[in-house]
């Protein structure tokens, strides 16, 4: 039977009370007792120690020890030597306890049998289910680094560095905004590679993208506000908004980026439009600078805001990385986000917003309301890698190398599918988008090749409305390119046989 994961020192409820007939001993051995059939204690879980379940109790050491012992000779406990004494791991309570009664039931839930009242907002959302994990699962993974080729030599010695010299002020409440040092670096990076405009106390450090498109919409937007979405887009974007209570407008995407024209339309007073001019997320369009223009005008005109993801336009091959939509903003109408999740790794949960100078109070007030402030280490660790030097390396370095597998995956599908399919979106970033021609269901044939360890990222699902076009996105950070050749064949097969 799997040991439970126990906890050494843990104060253990047990209440004894002097002034009853029964024995003090046959108290804590009935409560153990009791305890291990609630399965509030579990097979292979630490037991306190005699001493400090005495002190606890404020009771003598000899009732517990009669206690224990008779708890060892019957078999709910073990002894191990050296380490202490446990819940029986042998144990199975059902099979020799008497059923718990109703006042004395398993330590489970009594779940209603029908759903209970929740708010709108959270139910407008399917519920949570885990996706399959990344490893194991094959070639295509979308949005995963290469985490083969990171620094972790240089990340451990920055982390060990840091861990050996904690300041105590480090392990106090911080400033909501972040740590100061770290937004300079972002600063610096941001006014010299993404031609941002901004300063460091304009910087708000955050856990990833997801979290600032959260404190965003809680700063700029009312329930029931109508948001321009990107249609094909970002599907944890339209998350945030539903949970926030506002009203997305898909708006088409063409090779030109979103469709301003088409935006107004749909939707004139719009609030704010949330929009991956860099590299769109799905279809990979770098947003035409007209367009750029065009929805700036809109935003001034309509005093609406523009939301700015740029969360993997490092990785662009050939030319000059493409610059920021918040750099030719003349009215601060642009809320600009970024992530290490994509150009680091994403486990390391550190983004960050470029705040309109007027608004930082306001978005510090609200991201105090749902996080007091970003956790000290991985910021720390984070700066010394930026302002070392380590950071612009590793991007030099992992731009060829994606470079070099966006290349040899467009070629392998244009010479084995190339009829049945057009590539997009393979200038930048760490995937492609295949639009399929033929009449298929890209979600079934994704299943499908979930069996044959292929991840197919469905295109369809990317649509708010019903998808005029099925494909794939399909993934290159964590494909090596000689894995590429192969996974394009299977590809090819599963999309001739449906
Ligand atoms: C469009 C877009 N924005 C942002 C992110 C990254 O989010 P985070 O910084 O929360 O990891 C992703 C991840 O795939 C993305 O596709």
């Amino acid at each position: 039977m799997a040991a439970h994961f126990s906890l050494r020192g843990v104060p253990i409820v047990i209440a004894v009370d002097r002034g009853l007939r029964k024995s003090l001993s046959a108290q804590i051995y009935d409560a153990f007792r009791a305890r291990i059939a609630r399965r509030e204690m579990r097979p292979g879980q630490i037991v306190p120690s005699t001493r400090e379940l005495a002190r606890d109790l404020d009771i003598s050491r000899l009732p517990i020890l009669t206690a224990y012992a008779q708890l060892l000779a019957e078999g709910y406990f073990e002894a191990r030597i050296g380490s202490g004494t446990f819940v029986a791991r042998s144990l199975d309570p059902k099979s020799f306890l008497p059923r718990p009664g109703p006042r004395d039931r398993d330590n489970s839930f009594d779940l209603p049998s029908k759903p209970r009242v929740i708010s709108a907002r959270a139910s407008a959302l399917p519920p949570y289910v885990r996706s399959l994990p990344a490893e194991g699962v094959g070639p295509f993974q979308v949005g995963q680094p290469d985490l083969s080729a990171f620094p972790l030599n240089v990340w451990s010695r920055l982390v060990a560095r840091r861990s050996r010299n904690m300041r105590a002020d480090e392990f106090l409440y911080g400033d909501p905004m972040g740590f100061v040092v770290l937004r300079e670096a972002i600063a610096t990076y941001l006014r010299t590679s993404r031609l941002v405009k901004c300063e460091a106390d304009q910087i708000m450090i955050v856990s990833g993208s997801q979290q600032a498109l959260y404190v965003t919409a809680r700063v700029l937007l009312d329930p029931e506000a109508t948001v321009w979405v990107e249609e094909p887009g970002y599907w944890l974007v339209r998350k945030v908004l539903k949970v926030a209570g506002c009203r997305t407008v898909p708006v088409p995407v063409d090779a030109e980026g979103l469709d301003v024209r088409a935006g107004v339309r749909l939707s004139p007073k719009a609030r704010a439009a949330f929009v991956v001019p860099s590299h769109q997320f799905p279809l990979g369009v770098t947003m035409s600078a007209g367009r750029r223009f065009q929805l700036l005008d809109w935003a001034h005109k309509a005093g609406s805001w523009v939301i700015e993801d740029d969360y993997d336009s490092e990785y662009r091959s050939g030319g000059m990385p493409i610059s920021s939509l918040q750099g030719l903003d003349t009215e601060s109408r642009v809320i600009y986000i970024g992530t290490f999740s994509k150009v680091l790794f994403p486990s390391l949960r550190v983004g960050y917003i470029v705040i309109p100078p007027d608004l930082v109070g306001r978005f510090a007030t609200v991201r105090q309301s749902m996080d007091l402030c970003p956790s000290a280490s991985n910021q720390a660790v984070l700066a010394d890698f930026i302002r070392q030097g380590h950071f612009i390396r590793h991007v030099r370095r992992m731009r060829k190398i994606y470079a070099e597998r966006r290349e040899v995956l467009a070629r392998e599908i244009d010479r084995e599918s190339g009829k049945l399919c057009t590539i997009v979106g393979a200038e930048a970033g760490m995937h492609l988008t295949v639009l399929i021609h033929a009449k298929i269901r890209d979600q079934e044939i994704a299943a499908k090749a979930a069996e044959k360890k292929l991840w197919l990222w469905p295109l369809s699902p990317t649509y708010d409305d019903v998808a005029p076009q099925q494909g794939f996105i399909l993934g290159f950070g964590n494909t090596r390119s000689a894995e590429i050749p192969g996974a394009v064949r299977v590809l090819k097969e599963l999309l001739s046989r449906s």
